[in-house]
C-alpha cells in the first residue's frame, strides 16, 4: 500500500456537490438506513421470499417478524414495485398458524391451474413455504419441518392457506426447508428444490399438491462448513448450449466467514441434478448476501435478490427500529472467466431509475501530484465505474468526517480483490465484523472492468462483469463523503465514471409516523 501514491483529482468536488444538494436528510434514527435498498420501515426482515413478477409488478415476500428487531416467530412480509428500486411495503402476507411459522419458501403462477385452486377462470399465484412446528421442535422430534401452500385470488394481495397442508411431510430430517419452485416445461411437472440438511433433495409434482421424490445432490460435493439452506435451480442459455446452475446457501461456512452462497453448474435432466465439475464457487465473496433466490416469471432474464446480511451478526447490527436490507437486484448469466463459466451478478438495467448524471473523469486529468481526492457528497450513495490494468495495484478509499474509512482494492500480485471494513465505523457490535475479506480475480483479462455501487451502509463491488462480486454492510456514523483512489501507476486507472444515486426507499412509507 505505500507504494500506491497516484491519487484521483479534485474535480469531483464541485460537480458532486449539486448532485447532492437535493438529497433528503434522514432523521438521525435512521442513520443506517440506505436510500435506494430495500429495507421494512421497522423490525426484523431475513431471507427474501416468494419472489415474483406479476402483471407489471414484482413482489418481494421475506421472512419478517412484526413484533420486534430481532429473529422471531416467523411471517411473510410483502413489497412491492414495478421498477424493482420503489418499493412500497404491503400488509402481511402470511402469518404464523397452528401447523408452525412461516419459514422461507417461493412463489410461482399457476397458469393452467394445475392446481385447481384458480378462480372464475382465473389462475392462481400459489406459494409454497416452510412450515416450522415450535412444539414438535421443542418435544424433540426431528420432523418438525415440512412444507405447506397457500393461494391468491387477487394477484398476490391476500393468500388463502390450502385446507390439505402440509402438501409433503418431513421423513425425519431436522433441517428441510426452503422449498424453491421451478416449472420443467420437457416433462410438464413441478420441480421443487429443497434443503435437506446437508444435501439438496429434488421432488416433482403434477399439481404442486402432491409431491414424489426425485433425487438427491450433494452430500459429498460443495462447501459443507454448515447447513444448506435456500436453494434454487436456474437454467441458463450460453452460446447455444443449456447450462443450468444450482445454488445453495450454506451457514456457517462461507469464504470470509459466517452465512454465503455457493452454486453448481451442470445438468438438469427432469430426474438429478448432474454436475459439471466438482468445483466450490461462491455467488458472492462477501460476507452480505445470502439466502439469494431468483424471481419467478421475468422471461428471459434471471434476476436475483439476497438477504444483505449475516446470521454471525445480523441480530446485533446497530439500525433501531428495522434490521437488515435486501442486496441490489442483480441479473444473473453465464460468463466466462479464465477459460471457466462462472456465474456472474450484474445490477439490473433498472438501476437507471436512480442514477443521476454521470460525471466522466478525463483519464489525464488526475495523472497530476494533486493533493487527496475529495468526493463530497453528503448522501454516501453513489456509484463508480473504472477500468484498471490489472498487472498493477488499486484501492479506493472511502471515508468520513470521524476518520472512519472503507478500503475497496485490487491486489495484483495475489489476483485477489478485497474489501477491508475494520475501520468503517460501528464494528465493535460483533468481534468478527470488522475485518478484511478477500475474494479472488477469475478472469485472465489485462483490464480489470469495475462497478462499485455505494449506498450509505453497503459496498457492493462487481468485477470483471460481474465474475467476481462482493457485497459487504458498513455503519459510518456519518456518510463517506470523501472518495479517494490510489493506484501503484498513474496509467493503471482509467474511464473513471462517478454517478450520484437518488433515494428510492425515502417514501411516505419509510418516514416515521
Ligand atoms: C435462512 C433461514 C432459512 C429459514 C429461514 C428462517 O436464512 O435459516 O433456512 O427458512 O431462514 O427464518
Amino acid at each position: 500500500m505505500d507504494k500506491i501514491k497516484y491519487t484521483i483529482a479534485g474535480c469531483f468536488l464541485l460537480l458532486s456537490l449539486t448532485a447532492f444538494s437535493q438529497t433528503t436528510e434522514l432523521p438521525p434514527t435512521e442513520l443506517y438506513r440506505p436510500q435506494f435498498h430495500f429495507t421494512p420501515r421497522e423490525h426484523w426482515m431475513n431471507d427474501p421470499n416468494g419472489l415474483i413478477f406479476y402483471k407489471g409488478q414484482y413482489h418481494i415476500f421475506y421472512q419478517y417478524y412484526p413484533g420486534g428487531t430481532v429473529w422471531g416467530p416467523m411471517h411473510w412480509g410483502h413489497a412491492t414495485s414495478t421498477d424493482l428500486f420503489h418499493w412500497k411495503e404491503q400488509p402481511i402476507a402470511l402469518y404464523p398458524d397452528s401447523l408452525g411459522y412461516i419459514f422461507s419458501g417461493s412463489a410461482v403462477l399457476d397458469a393452467a391451474n394445475s392446481t385447481g385452486l384458480g378462480k372464475d377462470g382465473k389462475p392462481p399465484l400459489v406459494a409454497i413455504f416452510t412450515y416450522h412446528n415450535m412444539d414438535r421442535e421443542k418435544a424433540k422430534r426431528n420432523d418438525f419441518q415440512y412444507q405447506g401452500i397457500a393461494f391468491s385470488h387477487d394477484d398476490g394481495k391476500t393468500w388463502i392457506k390450502y385446507s390439505g397442508n402440509p402438501v409433503l411431510n418431513n421423513p425425519g430430517i431436522t433441517d428441510f426447508r426452503d422449498p424453491k419452485l421451478s416449472w420443467y416445461a420437457p416433462g410438464k411437472k413441478w420441480i421443487m428444490t429443497l434443503a435437506t440438511k446437508d444435501r439438496i433433495t429434488f421432488y416433482a409434482s403434477p399439481d404442486l399438491k402432491n409431491w414424489h421424490k426425485l433425487s438427491e445432490f450433494g452430500k459429498v460435493l460443495g462447501a459443507h462448513g454448515g447447513v444448506w439452506e435456500c436453494p434454487d435451480l436456474l437454467p441458463f442459455e450460453y452460446k447455444g448450449k443449456k447450462i443450468w446452475a444450482l445454488l445453495v446457501s450454506i451457514n456457517p461456512g462461507g469464504p470470509n466467514g459466517g452465512s454465503a452462497t455457493q452454486y453448481f453448474l451442470g445438468d438438469f435432466d427432469g430426474t438429478n441434478f448432474i454436475p459439471t465439475d466438482t468445483a466450490t464457487r461462491w455467488i458472492d465473496y462477501g460476507t452480505d448476501n445470502y439466502a439469494g433466490v431468483s424471481f419467478f416469471n421475468t422471461g428471459k432474464r434471471t434476476i436475483f435478490l439476497g438477504w444483505m446480511s449475516n446470521w454471525q451478526y445480523a441480530q446485533q447490527v446497530p439500525t433501531e427500529k428495522w434490521r437488515s436490507a435486501m442486496t441490489l437486484p442483480r441479473n444473473l448469466s453465464i460468463q466466462s472467466a479464465g477459460g471457466k463459466l462462472v456465474l456472474a451478478s450484474t445490477p439490473v438495467e433498472e438501476m437507471k431509475v436512480i442514477k443521476g448524471t454521470t460525471l466522466n473523469i478525463p483519464d489525464n486529468s488526475w495523472k497530476k501530484d494533486l493533493p487527496a481526492t475529495h468526493l463530497k457528497n453528503t448522501s454516501g450513495s453513489f456509484q463508480l465505474d473504472f477500468t484498471a490494468n490489472a498487472a498493477e495495484d488499486f484501492v479506493i478509499l472511502l471515508s468520513n468526517d470521524d476518520a472512519r474509512e472503507v478500503l475497496i482494492g485490487y491486489r495484483a500480485k495475489t489476483r485477489e480483490y478485497y474489501i477491508d471494513r475494520s475501520n468503517s465505523g460501528e464494528t465493535s457490535f460483533e468481534k468478527g465484523f470488522g475485518k478484511k475479506h478477500l475474494a479472488p480475480r477469475l478472469s485472465t483479462e489485462k483490464t480489470i472492468d469495475l462497478t462499485l455501487v455505494v449506498d450509505k451502509a453497503s459496498v457492493e463491488l462487481f468485477a470483471d462483469k460481474g465474475c467476481t462480486v462482493m457485497t459487504d454492510i458498513v455503519f459510518p456514523k456519518k456518510p463517506y463523503t470523501n472518495l479517494r483512489i490510489e493506484t501503484t501507476s498513474p496509467a493503471t486507472i482509467r474511464q473513471v465514471k462517478y454517478t450520484p444515486l437518488k433515494p428510492s426507499m425515502v417514501s411516505a412509507s419509510l418516514i416515521p409516523q
